[in-house]
């Protein structure tokens, strides 16, 4: 790797912490690993001094899987930790699993976990660079980025690029990430979802708010659509899932009645028919396995800047 530029940051904690020239140097250093990943021979031996834990204390199939695979490219040592199998469950600490499992001699930790500020607060007590890979409804940066780079990667430079966010934006940390992201990169974005599901502060972060999802398709470039997270909805926001679809789900018709290409992604995972159909999910408006793929080549990217920092 050319690479002689370094991160501002030690740990990627968040978006937030990012400056524009931390997301452009990501993006030139995935550049580099998106060529490497599709030659015949897809490893590099950049961390092959490296042991690096995974620790998910929530479920995942993408990021766990992104993570692990982008590690094994570069060589490093890889460790997985699921809480459910784990000590976890007879009460041990967050602090006293992840010390336990340094004490072993692990360099990195790339965590994800039910509690916003999870990976803040263990970067205050650990000496190790910290990865978020998602805490609660706060921030998903690795999402952010790969998001961002698909559409840099579809439509060039973000700058004045018209960005639609919509869904469940109030329970979303892949919502938070992006705002982050798109703004420092100079995108314009508007968030668009039922007034329940809005974050009460959400126009504080420089974003527009719709309510209206024809009118919002109608001014963007790009539509990224989120899931309903059910499972940290401890209210009822909506009447119900049919509703949702009605109301605030992207279908074939509504996409064909716009008369315009829009770029159509999804972090994943879809629930189909609800936020999204299938003839949407599946159609050559969507770049939502393009996503996937450029998340092996970002989180490469990450891991070997943080590694830098060492
Ligand atoms: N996009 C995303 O975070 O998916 P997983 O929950 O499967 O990791």
């Amino acid at each position: 790797m050319s690479s002689i530029q370094q991160l501002s940051v030690s740990h990627l904690l968040g978006i937030k912490s990012l400056s524009a020239e931390d997301i452009q140097l990501i993006f030139e250093t995935a550049d580099e690993f998106k060529e490497v990943i599709n030659r015949p021979i897809k490893k590099v031996p950049s961390l092959r001094d490296l042991t690096i834990a995974n620790l998910f204390f929530e479920n995942s199939t993408r990021t766990r899987i992104s993570f692990e695979l982008a590690e094994k490219r570069l060589s490093a040592d890889v460790l997985n930790f699921s809480s459910s199998s784990s000590s976890v469950t007879k009460g041990e600490t967050l602090l006293d699993t992840v010390n336990n499992i340094l004490s072993m001699k692990v360099d990195m930790i790339v965590m994800r976990h039910p509690a916003p500020g999870a990976p803040h607060f263990l970067s205050h007590h650990i000496k190790a660079n910290i990865i978020n890979a998602g805490d609660g409804t706060h921030e998903h940066p690795t999402q952010a980025l790969l998001d961002a780079y698909s559409i840099r990667e579809q439509l060039g430079d973000l700058a004045g690029k018209k960005v639609a966010i919509f869904g469940d934006i109030l329970h979303s940390r892949v919502a938070l990430s992006n705002i982050y992201c798109l703004n420092k990169l100079g995108a314009e974005v508007t968030v668009c979802g039922p007034p329940t599901l809005m974050p009460k502060y959400v126009q504080s972060l420089g974003v527009k708010v719709s309510h209206q999802v024809r009118d919002t398709l109608e001014w963007c470039d790009v539509a990224n659509v989120l899931r309903i997270q059910l499972e940290r909805q401890d209210l009822k926001y909506f009447p119900s899932l049919r509703e949702y679809a009605q109301y605030y789900g992207i279908n074939r018709t509504l996409l064909d009645s716009l008369g315009k290409q829009i770029l159509i992604m999804h972090p994943g995972p879809i629930n189909r028919g609800v936020e999204i159909t299938s003839d949407i999910a599946d159609s050559s408006h969507s770049i939502i396995l393009q996503q996937v793929e450029n998340g092996v080549a970002i989180r490469m990217a990450v891991l070997y800047l943080l590694a830098a920092k060492r």
